[in-house]
């Protein structure tokens, strides 16, 4: 019997086909899209770029990071739907902004002077407390992979914070969380939440007078340039989950996502150990510029402020849960009554 010319040369088309096919997917690049709000001279943006140049070399080319910074690919309003969505496959939020997916917990490193040092931080996200929080990100198609710092924050307005008393009035850009929202009214102002991208703007127009940030992402947004003053008042932290999608990860070859795990481990080293550095040649820089005056809070100063501030811990328990407060002052053995 002979197969007429047509159905052999469809079978053996198949056949080219159907051998072909994985072996240019095999080599085919795989593309991580990492974005992030934050300028590339930042603790994030270095080590999202540090993650970049790893990636490439452990995975010898098979993975590309492309890195979106500066909000040019997502703000900070929309980026995690984007990840869940497969939009972008890495993101590094601050922690500040898991409250929306669900995981109301994160909000506790948004609490007022619940942490004194980056030491004491570690020991929570370094710990049980850290863990237990990313794994409650997998129900919502999300991987939380490492902790990075940034620092602890200042506040910046165009006259001198030096006691609570000086909020009153104000109208001060914050991140959307309520725990934030709660410290801003408890020094007498009213927050104004607005995506990262829009805070310089705001500033410069006056839609809001102040702001709080780490130094790092005050002085790369050029905030310092449109605020006269900065208050290094320490008094909250602000840091970040990297964060993949679950989908992606678990679909990865398995030794690509082990040198893809070494290549995160190392570039959270990196990250974590630049970040106070960071912030310190940061806020030289702003005092530099001579575009704003920096103040640091005296002992009694600093007093005042926990004292407005501390009561929003007690004040925001029925928001955030009262056991992930008690674990972490358990772990850095902060009392906030003998504060
Ligand atoms: C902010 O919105 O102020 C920060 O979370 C930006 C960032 O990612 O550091």
């Amino acid at each position: 019997m002979t197969l007429p010319l047509r159905t052999i040369a469809l079978a053996a088309a198949w056949a080219v086909l159907t051998a072909s096919f994985p072996a240019s997917i095999a080599n085919q690049p795989i593309i991580i899209k990492f974005s992030h709000v934050v300028a590339d001279e930042t603790p994030k943006g270095k080590g999202a770029l540090k993650f970049k140049e790893l990636a490439q070399v452990r995975t010898g080319g098979r993975v590309q990071v492309e890195v979106h910074s500066n909000s040019s690919r997502f703000t900070d309003s929309n980026e995690i739907r984007a990840l869940q969505l497969g939009a972008v496959q890495m993101l590094a939020p601050s922690l500040s902004k898991f409250a929306p997916l669900g995981v109301k917990e994160f909000q506790a490193f948004d609490l007022p002077y619940i942490f004194d040092s980056y030491a004491d931080l570690r020991k929570v996200t370094d710990g049980p407390v850290g863990r237990d929080l990313l794994e409650k990100l997998e129900s919502k198609g999300i991987l939380g992979l490492a902790y990075w710092d940034n620092g602890f924050k200042v506040m910046s307005a165009n006259r001198l914070l030096r006691n609570p008393a000086d909020f009153q009035g104000l109208r001060v850009r914050i991140q959307s969380s309520k725990v934030l929202d709660a410290q801003m009214r408890a020094l007498g102002a009213t927050p104004y939440p607005l995506d990262f991208s829009q805070a310089y703007g705001a500033l410069k127009s006056g839609i809001v007078d102040g702001t709080e940030n780490p130094p790092s992402n005050l002085y790369t947004q050029n905030m310092h340039e449109v605020q006269k003053h900065v208050t290094i008042s320490n008094h909250g932290y602000l840091g970040y989950a990297v964060i993949v999608n679950k989908k992606f990860w678990d679909g990865l070859p398995s030794e690509i996502r082990q040198q893809l795990d070494g290549a995160l481990r190392e570039a959270t080293r990196y990250a974590n150990d630049i970040a106070k550095r960071e912030n310190e040649q940061a806020i030289a820089a702003v005092r530099n510029s001579g575009k704003s005056q920096v103040y640091t809070l005296s002992e009694d100063e600093r007093r005042a402020w926990k004292k407005a501030l501390l009561p929003v811990h007690r004040e925001m328990e029925p928001l955030v849960g009262a056991q992930i407060i008690q674990d972490i002052y358990k772990a850095t053995g902060l009392d906030p009554n003998r504060m």
